[in-house]
């Protein structure tokens, strides 16, 4: 076995000295969008990054490239399980290297502090312990694997609203103590080997251009990797070359290049701060295998049932069972005959969120198909949608389309400015999206793409089609059986001010009604003319654009009827309720946390009708449910991936434990959340150190559901803690804890600080370490649980540096924030 082993910086020096100026500086601007240059001279080859956090991408953004979909970060926090994220970070590797990706850029650790955060999904917890121990658990795993991780987005990307220009006003506590506390953890424990600065600006700095990268990421925790900008994030050219960041992205243009060569020859930018960002990746691509004479770790073999398992497992163990009245969970499969699987996310199951987390999974596995292909030929799984939740015509879901020559999905042609076709491809897809070119099949000089299928009606109805994205749309459909043809021409433009991702998953929409009656067919013709302007910038990320398509449905009272009419029947009704990627997105905040739709006339109108009702809630962050009391059970099973619906079968039946706990509060309302929406480019934390539970506890509101909360299946009996206090300050917390039930099961032991009597301000309680523990039927078990020195510290603004107020703390344990039964006194 070969390891990664860290080049001398002698050696790197060595390399850098056959380098000229010119050549540095190239190094230190992307190639393109997930490449950087190659440089022979040194012996370096191309290094490709790619996003992450939810699987690898590759280098493509479409089905073309597929790539495991792992549970999205809130659901990875939810199992509390350090040693199994550390697993799921080599599969993570492996994917990357069957992908040929270098540098993985994930994992997002900024924080739950509202849960109108769009990437909220794509967050690990409201928590700093809990975000920094999953956090370290996930880039150790991957770099393990000999592939680089990317700690992102250095600091204080909490929200997306104006995300590329405001400014986060975090006083000095905040900051350490909630904000900086997973980076810093990430740095030091799991010596992360890159970092992506956010876009937004801290303080009144643009991070790319930050005191806080040299002066708290090199010198004050010694990170000796490579700081890369947020994409299109960098401005400046000095002070962002005088700051600590180390590489622009992407590229190949930005505002380093020929500019940065100027202002090192002026003497505005030493020669040696160029040296010391090209040393710093020629150390990256040292690691990850890049450079000549270096070997990466391999990353761990997994076949592809293992990676299934291993997806499958994951799952079931971030989903948090919220409620379960009279045991009705888990399921006697033996028991029941018919059940009812209703809801808009039951037959096509969300796996991710929306924005630069996407994949594309080689299949996904409904809540639908999962439930029944776990319950049997013996049961009956019976369906409707209940409620239509999205008001966007939805991308046109490929397996209803076809080609002239019978092939499902669209024909792509690529035509130059004289309308000749220079290029096809055949796309099993309803989104186009071609961010890194055309590629090398297509040659240059295209003026128009053209996308053509042909829509066979499997029921009678009004049809919703439409085109979506930037710029100049035509929309033709023709019916061959009525020889009528439809025309539209529609220039789409964003809102003002609106964010480019938000043209990646919610472009704006050109959409046509049609009656078609069922065994009719439509041709489609989508028309994208590249020269008419598309209004994005200089973030011109490429064509972009969607085929979308509505099939027929009722009202929503009748859909809404129709699954009552199947759960009255049913011995019990799962109702899967939930988001989507639309709605949860990079790009965009949320403006409620409701869910979409009558989805919770739904779940009433189910629930009145059959007890046994199970809700099933698939989002990526909080959203409100005000029947949680009228129903039997809850289970949220977040963005889970591509395992979807086999988890959920295991979960609800029993095969699985939920082994989830929340990760973050889920609020009762919408009062008193921290705001997303800036004021004059201004966003004050002005909540400061009490985020989330710590807000909550400090006002004595009881959330929905508390932090930390989540059941198994078993009930269990906290016994005893014993807390040894270790010479380096850390705190050894010993916690005895019977399974009192009939079922081996798994509890997560949470250990909480609090200081009765401090005169410093701080949360009533707060995280202090916590392990998750499987025992048998009846048995006992110690789990031991190291409390860092930092769990007693508070940040001194005065000294600028960590300090323990002395006197007695109490240490509080239990199986959740809301059910902590033991404390012990810890002196300091
Ligand atoms: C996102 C990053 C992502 C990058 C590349 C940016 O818009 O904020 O998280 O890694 O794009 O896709």
């Amino acid at each position: 076995l070969t390891l990664t082993q860290d080049q001398s910086d002698r050696d790197l020096n060595a390399r850098i000295d056959r380098l000229t100026l010119e050549q540095k500086v190239l190094l230190l601007t992307g190639a393109d969008f997930w490449t950087l240059w190659p440089e022979p001279a040194v012996g370096l080859r191309k290094v490709v990054v790619s996003d992450g956090p939810a699987g690898v991408r590759g280098q493509t953004w479409d089905e073309r490239d597929r790539s495991a979909n792992v549970p999205s970060p809130t659901a990875l926090a939810a199992t509390w399980d350090e040693d199994l994220i550390e697993r799921l970070g080599g599969l993570l590797a492996r994917e990357a290297r069957a992908k040929g990706v270098d540098v993985l850029l994930a994992p997002t650790v900024n924080l739950h502090r509202t849960p109108y955060g769009g990437r909220h999904f794509e967050c690990f917890s409201e928590d700093p312990m809990l975000t920094a121990r999953i956090g370290v658990a996930y880039v150790r795993g991957v770099q393990a694997g000999g592939v680089a991780a990317t700690v992102k987005h250095f600091v204080g990307n909490d929200s997306e609203s104006e995300r590329m220009t405001l400014n986060a006003e975090i006083g000095a506590r905040a900051l350490r103590e909630l904000y900086l506390a997973p980076f810093e953890a990430i740095v030091r424990e799991a010596k992360v080997w890159a970092v992506m600065a956010a876009y937004n600006g801290v303080n009144g700095t643009p991070m790319t251009e930050s005191p806080l990268l040299r002066q708290v990421l090199h010198e004050e925790w010694g990170f000796d990797g490579v700081t890369m900008s947020d994409w299109f994030a960098t401005r400046r050219t000095e002070p962002s070359a005088r700051s600590g960041l180390d590489l622009v992205m992407p590229g190949p243009f930005g505002p380093w290049g020929s500019e940065l060569v100027t202002a090192v020859r002026a003497g505005q930018v030493e020669e040696a701060t160029v040296d010391d960002k090209v040393r710093r990746l020629l150390r990256l691509a040292g690691r990850v295998g890049a450079l000549e004479g270096t070997v990466a770790s391999p990353a761990p073999e997994f076949s592809e049932p293992e990676i299934s398992d291993l997806l499958r497992q994951v799952a079931a163990s971030g989903f948090v069972l919220l409620r379960n009245q009279d045991d009705l969970l888990p399921l006697q499969v033996s028991d029941l005959t018919q059940v009812a699987v209703v809801g808009p996310n039951a037959a096509v199951g969300r796996t991710l969120g929306g924005g630069s987390a996407t994949v594309f999974p080689p299949y996904a596995v409904s809540p639908l198909a999962g439930l029944r292909a776990g319950l049997g030929a013996g049961v009956q799984v019976v369906h409707s949608i209940g409620v239509v939740a999205h008001s966007r015509v939805p991308v046109a879901d490929p397996a209803l389309l076809s080609t002239a020559d019978g092939h499902p999905g669209v024909l792509v042609r690529f035509l130059a400015a004289d309308g000749a076709e220079v290029a096809t491809e055949h796309r099993v897809a309803g989104q186009f999206n071609w961010m890194g070119g055309f590629g090398p099949l297509v040659p240059a000089g295209v003026k128009t793409i053209e996308v053509t299928s042909t829509l066979t009606a499997t029921q009678t109805g009004r049809y919703l089609i439409g085109a979506s994205g930037l710029g100049r749309f035509q929309l033709r459909l023709a019916g061959p059986d009525t020889g009528q043809v439809q025309e539209f021409d529609d220039d789409l433009a964003l809102q003002p001010g609106a964010d480019i991702v938000e043209a990646l998953m919610i472009p704006p929409q050109g959409v046509h009604p049609v009656d078609l009656v069922a065994g009719q067919v439509l041709t489609i013709t989508v028309r994208h003319d590249l020269n008419v302007p598309t209004g994005s910038g200089p973030m011109d990320i490429g064509p972009i654009f969607q085929l979308n398509l509505q099939t027929p449905h009722g009202s929503q009272d009748e859909e809404i009827a129709q699954a009552v009419a199947l759960a009255k029947q049913s011995d019990v009704a799962v109702v899967v309720v939930g988001t989507t990627e639309e709605i949860e997105s990079e790009g965009f905040d949320r403006t409620s946390l409701h869910l979409p739709g009558r989805q919770d006339d739904l779940v009433r109108a189910v629930a009145a009708v059959n007890p046994r009702t199970v809700v099933v809630v698939n989002a990526g962050a909080p959203v409100l449910m005000p029947w949680a009391d009228e129903v039997a059970a809850v289970l949220l099973i977040w963005f889970p991936g591509q395992e979807l619906g086999n988890a959920l079968s295991d979960v609800l039946t029993g095969v699985s434990e939920p082994g989830g706990r929340l990760p973050t509060s889920w609020p009762n309302d919408e009062q008193r959340l921290p705001t997303v929406t800036p004021i004059d480019g201004q966003l004050p934390y002005s909540e400061g150190l009490f985020v989330g539970y710590r807000a909550l506890d400090r006002d004595r509101r009881s959330p929905a559901f508390s932090f930390g909360h989540g059941l198994g299946y078993t009930t269990w009996q906290y016994q005893e803690v014993a807390a040894t206090p270790e010479p380096d300050g850390s705190v050894q917390v010993t916690v005895r804890v019977r399974n009192t039930g009939r079922r081996a099961g798994r509890t997560v032991v949470q250990v909480y600080a609090t200081r009765p009597g401090g005169q410093v301000l701080r949360a009533p309680r707060w995280l202090a370490g916590f392990a998750p523990v499987d025992v048998a039927a009846g048995e006992q078990a110690t789990v031991e649980i190291a409390v860092p020195a930092r769990a007693f510290e508070h940040w001194d603004t005065e000294r600028g540096d960590w300090t323990v107020e002395a006197g007695t703390f109490t240490l509080l344990a239990g199986p959740a924030l809301d059910r902590l039964t033991l404390s012990t006194d810890v002196p300091r």
